[in-house]
């Protein structure tokens, strides 16, 4: 796909993010499994119900701005995810693990939050108001899983220190 102007870079993000989200409704499962502490487990369960939203979310945009949500990889989230797995590789189940893995999704939620600041600013731009609407509703999930993960940190962090 080319881009050679802001509509077309705004839907160009629009599916980048599309493709970010479908890939990590497949990695959280995998995660709320591996998780040692219930409050991680559950964490990332209430994420991917988030996370199905916020798909539904995109299709609504797209829909709205005639276009397919699909056609583009998110190579970037790719990267990060992978790198998520290997946690699962490095580590035994546990609380190192636990911790390892807050550090690896905390890298997915500041990685959309940053396809998304940006994607609310084009919409901005662009005079979508209603669309600034719905990304805003998924940013602030965003930033609030983000937060959410600090706090289990602290209990999580402190419980890897005597392992
Ligand atoms: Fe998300």
């Amino acid at each position: 796909m080319s881009v050679s102007n802001m509509q077309e870079l705004f839907i160009d993000e629009l599916k980048d993010l599309y493709s970010a989200e479908k890939q990590i409704t497949k990695a959280l499962p995998k995660m709320a499994k591996a998780a040692t502490s219930q409050e991680l487990k559950q964490a990332f369960l209430s994420h991917l119900e988030e996370t199905n939203g916020q798909i539904q979310r995109l299709e609504q945009i797209l829909e709205k701005l005639e276009k397919s949500p699909r056609g583009k990889t998110c190579a970037g989230m790719k990267g990060v995810l992978e790198e998520g797995s290997e946690v699962l590789a490095d580590t035994d189940k546990g609380p190192v693990r636990d911790a390892a893995m807050i550090a690896a999704a905390q890298r997915v939620e500041h990685y959309e939050m940053a396809g998304y600041g940006s994607a609310r600013e084009f919409a901005l731009l662009l005079g979508e108001q209603e669309i600034v609407t719905l990304l805003d509703e998924t940013l602030a999930e965003e930033k609030a899983a983000d937060k959410k993960l600090t706090g289990i940190a602290k209990q999580v962090n402190a419980e890897a220190k005597l392992a």
